[in-house]
């Protein structure tokens, strides 16, 4: 039984998430890669689903989220669309597939909707994209941008530490956070920034702010599934609050199972035809 229960039971969509801004109302969103924990997610209650390409990292066991390719989204994604009747589902846009060139941007987009019935793409970036967020949105596609530790760009950052707690690079991020909102984008993701300049940037923008690892001065919170369910043990940042440990659930019963079979008791009298 979930503990939570959606007061508005509406689909969510972009324009709910500025209401619900504007209400103070926070969004709660979470990631998701398959159809059986969407479906669950869904039905929780969640505002946004994020079809991240953390899938990298969770579901293939990638050490960075550089290979992902466009083909492996538009399967998670639509494997996501197919467990969700409420939640908003964004997808990320994976690496390369974007910067720089913003015809093959429009096309790659283009496909995700078409393919897997996302409702909006992420992007991770500021102005270096702005000509590919544009074209996008001509076509009607809503663009959700991602500044701050962008994970795409790990090998020209070196670390996967707090960024923006230089003075020039705090400052860049609030120009391309105005400047992302005067393009268009419907919402931003703020990953593992000082929570201050966080709390600022939601203050200034009129769009939702949600933040990975960035205080609780913006208006809502995203997490990746397996580590906030625990599934994931080796990732212990600060930032992360665990709701479960379904490794250990996991491993017990998977544990028990192994022994019924190899015991016998498995399957019994009832449990056959
Ligand atoms: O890929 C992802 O899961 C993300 C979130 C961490 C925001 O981009």
């Amino acid at each position: 039984m979930s503990t939570y229960t959606a007061t508005d039971q509406r689909k969510v969509t972009t324009r709910r998430l500025m209401e619900m801004k504007e209400r103070g109302e926070r969004i709660a969103m979470l990631t998701a890669y398959d159809y059986s924990m969407a479906k669950l997610v869904d039905e929780a209650g969640m505002d946004v689903i994020l079809v991240g390409d953390s899938a990298s990292n969770v579901m293939v066991g990638n050490p960075t989220t550089l290979p992902m390719t466009l083909d492996q989204m538009i399967y998670h994604a639509k494997s996501v669309t197919n467990g969700v009747k409420r939640a908003l589902v964004v997808c990320d846009m994976p690496f390369g597939t974007y910067q720089g060139n913003s015809k093959e941007a429009l096309a790659s987009a283009v496909r995700i909707m078409k393919e897997s019935g996302a409702e909006a793409v992420k992007i991770e970036g500021g102005s270096e994209i702005v000509e590919s967020i544009e074209r996008i949105l001509c076509a009607g596609i809503p663009v959700m941008g991602h500044l701050g530790l962008t994970p795409q760009s790990i090998n020209k950052f070196g670390t996967y530490n707090v960024r923006a707690r230089e003075e020039a690079e705090a400052n860049k991020l609030l120009e391309d956070a105005k400047l992302l909102e005067r393009t268009g984008c419907f919402a931003l993701v703020l990953e593992k920034i000082p929570a201050d300049l966080a709390a600022r940037v939601a203050q200034e923008v009129k769009i939702p702010v949600i933040g990975i690892g960035a205080g609780g001065g913006v208006d809502g919170q995203v997490l990746v599934i397996h580590d906030m369910l625990g599934i994931n043990q080796g990732f212990s940042p600060r930032f992360l609050r665990r709701y479960a440990d379904l490794a250990t659930v996991m491993t017990d019963a998977l544990g028990n199972y192994i022994n019924d079979v190899k015991t016998r008791d498995f399957p019994n009298e009832k449990e056959q035809y």
